[in-house]
């Protein structure tokens, strides 16, 4: 069945060039986007930059360049990097475009309007790297310092507009406590916050006086600017909220990383919860989840310029150059810190990965199948005949509706990993059989080829169900082996955001004797140490 699916990615500042983090965030997106399209949903992926930053201002001004220029220039480095990543995000949103100044400045007008905001005072502890106040006793905990990034916290004390979130915790608690509406996920993640909201709700600011003319203007009071924080949650709303597009929100998940949870747990539903109270917003739903995931470190270590340590815009292309583009985003997805334990990008580890699953197994398993068939068949895929007699479980198809159960069970719960795996699984199982019925040496037997057929045929079919479940992690090479074994139209349906028809592709017995399999270069060669 059917349906939409929205996915989010956190907007990013735009003070410097990406980096691996911003990658990885976004290829989570991007292997969900593509399996929703792959499966017919009719799918939504955003990502974006967060420009009206103050930090974005002090780069600027260090590069002796307007902030505008500054936004422009690292906007479109973000936008080239997805780009030659791959990424197939349907729109990418900047706060600095009038379509969401224009939206920002239209919903906080509402906020005035629903009784929830008022002019006050605020004095606190203020994180500027993070453009965040911090609690009296978490600014204790931190020892008054960054917990990003170390920088001593300032006081600072401001005339602010003031967002009710007092007024929601009840609310909040009783959405988190049912999960159905809107949820929080890894649970731990939403346990904290549930513990957080507990401890009581403060108003929040949501205006700055003083930051120049950086940033959107109150509606109605010029020396006020909507809190940068406000403007960009707003960008999930604001790039959707056209005739055409409305359909898509509620969002279905916002991915973020696990330092700004607060912000998409708490500020942005009670947000929501606000507008939604006013006549003519009741499309304005909450997202239905919020995934946190962890970090990533590098060799061990936080990363940091510092080490030198951080993998950075010329560490990727590195990678991308000597693995390749699918290397990088198999690695990034399926070792990612997707749960609450952060995860190592490790040369030695992300070269084992590579070589086991990529080359020894879905790359290994391919040229032994095309190797076979271009000597025993003459590049043609063989009629299936009788089945050899072996020790093993033979219900092909039953082996691969397993491998598919288990896939969409995983990627519904944002396991990348065991959805991967699941597929892998079935490659793995081709590799058993070939071992289990030899193949090589039915072929030397006298009458013995159609068993060698009905052997080709099982493992085309399962390598072909295994490369419908790997092409959201995998789409360059798997396209690349769809042209070569006669499956070009799956490539052709999903070229350009298409849709694909996965559950009939699913179907066992599709492939069609006959058609011609061509060997081509190994999909992922071996890596050679040597080469780095
Ligand atoms: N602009 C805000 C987000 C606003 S969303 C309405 C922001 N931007 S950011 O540039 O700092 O990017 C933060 C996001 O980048 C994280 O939530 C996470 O998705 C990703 N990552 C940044 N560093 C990371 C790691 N070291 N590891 C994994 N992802 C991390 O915060």
């Amino acid at each position: 069945m059917s349906s939409k699916f929205y996915v989010t990615t956190p907007i990013y500042y735009v003070n410097g060039e990406p980096h691996i983090g911003h990658v990885y965030t976004t290829a989570v997106g991007d292997v969900l986007a593509r399996y929703h399209r792959l499966k017919g949903d009719d799918t939504f992926f955003l990502t974006g930059t967060d420009e009206h930053a103050t930090k974005v201002v002090d780069s600027a001004a260090e590069n002796g360049v307007s902030p505008q220029e500054w936004a422009d220039r690292n906007a479109k480095a973000f936008q080239d990097t997805f780009t030659r990543l791959g990424m197939s995000h349907d729109d990418f949103i900047r706060t600095t475009q009038d379509r969401h100044k224009d939206k920002v400045q239209d919903y906080f007008k509402q906020l005035l309007d629903c009784g929830d905001v008022y002019l006050g005072e605020y004095e606190g502890w203020y994180d500027a790297g993070q453009e965040e106040y911090i609690p009296e006793n978490k600014a204790k905990e931190f020892g008054y310092k960054s917990p990003v990034n170390d920088q001593p916290l300032v006081r600072k004390a401001e005339k602010n507009y003031f967002f009710k979130l007092s007024a929601y915790g009840d609310s909040l608690l009783q959405l988190l406590g049912s999960g159905e509406v809107f949820d929080v996920r890894p649970t731990a993640r939403k346990n904290e916050v549930v513990a957080r909201i507990r401890e009581g709700l403060n108003d929040v600011p949501i205006s700055r006086t003083g930051s120049g003319d950086w940033g959107i203007k109150v509606p109605g009071d010029d020396e006020h600017t909507i809190y940068v924080w406000i403007d960009a949650l707003i960008n999930y709303l604001s790039t959707v909220d056209t005739p055409e597009r409305r359909y898509y929100w509620p969002a279905d998940v916002h991915l973020i990383g696990k330092e700004i949870l607060w912000f998409h747990a708490v500020i942005w539903p009670a947000m929501l919860l606000a507008l939604n109270k006013l006549p003519g917003n009741e499309w304005m739903k909450l997202p239905r989840l919020l995934y946190t995931h962890s970090q990533w470190i590098s060799e061990g270590k936080k990363m940091s310029k510092t080490l030198g340590n951080f993998i950075d815009l010329a560490q990727i292309d590195h990678y991308v150059e000597v693995f390749g583009l699918d290397a990088l985003r198999y690695f990034l997805t399926t070792n990612g810190p997707l749960g609450t334990t952060d995860s190592d990008f490790a040369e030695a580890k992300f070269i084992e990965v590579y070589n086991t699953d990529l080359a020894n197994t879905l790359g290994n398993c391919f040229s032994r199948v095309s190797n076979m068939t271009g000597r025993y068949f003459d590049g043609r895929l063989p009629k299936p005949g009788p089945e050899p007699q072996t020790g093993i479980d033979q219900e092909h198809d039953r082996t691969a509706e397993h491998a598919v159960r288990d896939y969409h069970r995983a990627m519904q719960g944002l396991e990348l990993s065991k959805a991967a795996d699941a597929a892998m699984g079935l490659v793995r199982a081709v590799d058993g059989y070939i071992e289990a019925t030899q193949p090589f040496q039915l072929a030397k037997q006298d009458g013995k080829l159609p068993e060698v057929g009905t052997v080709l045929y099982n493992c085309a079919e399962a390598l072909r169900v295994a490369s419908l479940l790997l092409w959201p992690f995998l789409p360059e090479k798997i396209e690349a082996l769809w042209r070569r074994t006669g499956c070009g139209h799956y490539a052709d349906a999903l070229a350009d955001r298409g849709k694909g028809e996965l559950d009939q592709w699913l179907t066992w017995g599709q492939c069609k004797p006959g058609t011609e399999i061509m060997k081509g270069d190994p999909l992922f060669p071996r890596f050679q140490p040597a080469k780095v």
